[in-house]
């Protein structure tokens, strides 16, 4: 097997900003995934060169997100000092700007004080959060499903854009990738991820082609041996091929990618949903039953059919690269 730390990003290029700069071994970015992200999976993540990320509301209380924080930069600056050649990709976390997210100004100070390189927004447009990030340095990502929200986020200052495109997990846009990155490339030219069913190697290189310099990848992780998924749920995501994906805002009021076979487990028709209420975030009614969004009903997205393997990050993440080199000679060789 090739070296996973001698770089595969080389046809990177365009305008990635310093800090990933010869710190990627693969231009991929691991998706924030509630519940499932984590110190140690974001921790094997960076390690093997890919930016990992994780939920600022999955460390819970809200006094553990300062001990994952510093669990993670000690891992990494020891991994660093270990090997000062090897390509350790910074870490981000994930603020969901929401007005439910009550934590919002708590996580912020607390990312603010540890400096976290990279902050990824989502669900709102980012106001509150680009001035604190920015005075220390870090960058904000945030994600959109729509030119619309795209516009929004540049005019509040971040630094780049997450693309969300259909058959994305999680709240997933309607969007072809092929439309939305020629749309927002035709007015933006900072940092663009890409998102949507990327599992493998070749499908990171085509974001590249398409005009993204980074891809988006979150249910590529959910098997992977560090994320905090229920062994069900991970084979359940093995079992599955596209078509067992449904999109619908029942479970949380915005619409999202979910596997059919737990809706079905949760005593719900999955081809036959009532519309959900834009008032009630995470929960849905059934009967007398609560059911919650990703703890009772798992998320994922188009991608799972070439989902293949349950192992740890860096085994998932060396195939990637292997699969990115094998595209690209192939596509040299056209
Ligand atoms: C189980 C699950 C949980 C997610 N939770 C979050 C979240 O808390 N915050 C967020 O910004 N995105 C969340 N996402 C979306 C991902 O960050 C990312 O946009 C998406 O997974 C990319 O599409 P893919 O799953 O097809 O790779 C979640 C996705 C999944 C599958």
């Amino acid at each position: 097997m090739t070296n996973p730390q001698q770089s595969a990003t080389t046809h990177a290029g365009g305008a990635l900003p310093g800090m990933l700069n010869d710190t990627l071994a693969l231009p991929a970015v691991a998706a924030p995934m509630f519940i499932l992200s984590g110190p140690e999976l974001v921790i094997a993540q960076c390690k093997a060169g890919v930016v990992g990320s994780f939920p600022a509301l999955n460390a819970r209380p809200e006094s553990e997100l300062a001990i994952w924080l510093t669990r993670i930069e000690d891992a990494l600056e020891q991994a660093r000092t270990e090997d000062p050649s090897a390509r350790i990709a910074p870490y981000a976390v994930n603020l969901i700007c929401h007005p439910s997210n009550e934590r919002l100004e708590h996580d912020l100070a607390i990312c603010a004080e540890h400096e976290v390189p990279i902050v990824i927004t989502s669900l709102s447009a980012p106001e509150r959060v680009v001035p604190s990030v920015h005075a220390y340095g870090g960058l904000v990502f945030h994600d959109v499903i729509s030119t619309r929200h795209a516009h929004k986020a540049i005019a509040a200052g971040v630094d780049g854009l997450i693309l969300v495109s259909a058959g994305a997990g999680g709240h997933a846009g309607t969007l072809s990738p092929f439309a939305f990155v020629s749309e927002v490339r035709s007015f933006f030219d900072g940092p663009i991820l890409l998102s949507g069913a990327i599992t493998q190697g070749r499908q990171i290189l085509a974001a590249r082609a398409l005009g993204a310099d980074l891809a988006y990848l979150g249910s590529f992780f959910i098997t992977a041996r560090e994320a905090n998924a229920a062994s069900d749920y991970q084979q359940m995501v093995l079992n599955a091929e596209a078509a067992d994906i449904v999109y619908t805002d029942l479970f949380s009021g915005v619409h999202a990618n979910y596997l059919a076979p737990s809706i079905r487990a949760a005593g719900l028709d999955p081809v036959d949903l009532p519309a959900g209420d834009k008032a009630q975030l995470r929960v849905a009614e059934h009967g007398t039953k609560q059911i919650k969004a990703w703890r009772d009903v798992w998320s994922a997205g188009h991608g799972v059919g070439t989902i293949i393997e349950t192992a740890p990050a860096n085994v998932l993440i060396e195939r990637l690269i292997d699969e990115y080199r094998q595209a690209l000679s192939e596509v040299r060789a056209l």
